[in-house]
C-alpha cells in the first residue's frame, strides 16, 4: 500500500510499547488512528500524544481475546472512521515459565490474547478492509521468538504462540494475493518496553494475577526505541514486505533452527537410502 495518508489504521495493544510505537509511526504519516488496548485507562494519554501529531483519534477498551468484543470495537471504527485500510494486530503478552510448568490458566491467557486476538482481529476487520475495494494490510505482531525457540528463556509458551501467528500470517498472505490487501508479520528481538509487566492485566477469567511479576530482562530493557519498530512497520507496508524484522543480529538464531531442520532432511535421506525404496 503506498499511499497511507488520510486512511484509517487500527492498532491494538496500542498503549503501551510497539503498538504505541506503530500508532505514532501512523499518525506520522497523516493516517486516522484507532487505538484499541485493554488499559483503556491509558489510552487518553496515547491518544493525546497522536493529537500532537495532527491525527484523528479514537480509543476503544477491548480485550482481543473477546472474540464479542473485537467484532463490537470493528464496528464502532466503522462508525467513525467510516473506512478501515491498515490492522495492526498487536496485543500481546509474555509468559516466563518452563513449558511444563505452564497452568491451563496460563495457556488459556497466552493463547488467548497472542493467538486468538490475531485470528479475531482479521476475522472481524478483513471483511471490511475487502468491501471498501481501497486496498489495505494486516500486520501481525509474531517475536523473533515465533522463528525459533532459544534455549534458557523459558519462554516456550510465548513461542508456541507466536509461531502460530507466523503460520496465520503466511496462510493469510497466500490467500489474499493479488487482491491489493497485503500482509506482514512483524519478527522483533528486544524491544523497551513493558511486556514483562503483561501479567498484571491479565483478565480474571484466565485465574488471578501473580502477585510478583518477572523481572524484565537486561536485552529488553536496553531493546529497540518502539517508534523505530514503527518506523519499519511504515516502511514495510509502503513495499509490501511480508518479514518485518527489525533485528539482523538475531539472523543466526534463525540459521541455527534451519541447519538442524535440514540436518534432519540429511537423516532421513539416509534412512531412506537403507530402507531401499
Ligand atoms: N518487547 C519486545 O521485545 C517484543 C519482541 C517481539 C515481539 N513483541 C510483541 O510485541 C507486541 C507488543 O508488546 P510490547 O512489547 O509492546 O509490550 P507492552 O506490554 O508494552 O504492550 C502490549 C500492550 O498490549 C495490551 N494488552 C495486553 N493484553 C491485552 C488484551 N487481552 N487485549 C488488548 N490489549 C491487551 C497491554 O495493555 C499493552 O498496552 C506483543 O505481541 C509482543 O509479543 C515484543
Amino acid at each position: 500500500m503506498k499511499d497511507i495518508k488520510g486512511k484509517v489504521a487500527v492498532v491494538t495493544g496500542a498503549a503501551s510499547g510497539i503498538g504505541l510505537g506503530m500508532a505514532r509511526a501512523f499518525a506520522s504519516e497523516g493516517m486516522s488512528v484507532a487505538l484499541c488496548d485493554i488499559r483503556a485507562d491509558k489510552l487518553d494519554e496515547a491518544a493525546r500524544q497522536l493529537r500532537e501529531l495532527g491525527a484523528r483519534t479514537m480509543q476503544i477498551g477491548v480485550d482481543v481475546s473477546d472474540r464479542a468484543a473485537v467484532e463490537r470495537a470493528a464496528a464502532a471504527v466503522e462508525a467513525e472512521f467510516g473506512r478501515v485500510h491498515v490492522l495492526a494486530n498487536n496485543a500481546g503478552v509474555a509468559l516466563k515459565s518452563a513449558i511444563s510448568d505452564v497452568t491451563n490458566d496460563e495457556w488459556d491467557w497466552v493463547i488467548g490474547v497472542n493467538l486468538y486476538g490475531v485470528i479475531h482481529g482479521a476475522q472481524a476487520f478483513l471483511p471490511r478492509i475487502r468491501k471498501h475495494g481501497e486496498g489495505g494490510h494486516i500486520v501481525n505482531t509474531s517475536s523473533i521468538g515465533g522463528f525459533q525457540v532459544r534455549e534458557g528463556r523459558q519462554t516456550g509458551a510465548y513461542s508456541t504462540t507466536k509461531f502460530g501467528v507466523a503460520a496465520f500470517s503466511e496462510a493469510l498472505r497466500n490467500d489474499l494475493r493479488g487482491t491489493g490487501i497485503g500482509v506482514s508479520v512483524l519478527a522483533p528481538a528486544a524491544v523497551n518496553t513493558a511486556i514483562y509487566q503483561a501479567a498484571a492485566n491479565r483478565p480474571e477469567r484466565f485465574g488471578k494475577p501473580p502477585t510478583v511479576l518477572p523481572e524484565t530482562p537486561e536485552d529488553i530493557r536496553n531493546g529497540m526505541h518502539p517508534d523505530d519498530v514503527g518506523r519499519r512497520v511504515v516502511a514495510g507496508i509502503r513495499d509490501d514486505d511480508f518479514y518485518l524484522f527489525t533485528h539482523p543480529e538475531s539472523r543466526g538464531w534463525v540459521e541455527e533452527r534451519h541447519r538442524a531442520i535440514m540436518d534432519g532432511f540429511d537423516a532421513a535421506e539416509r534412512w531412506r537410502t537403507e530402507l531401499g525404496r
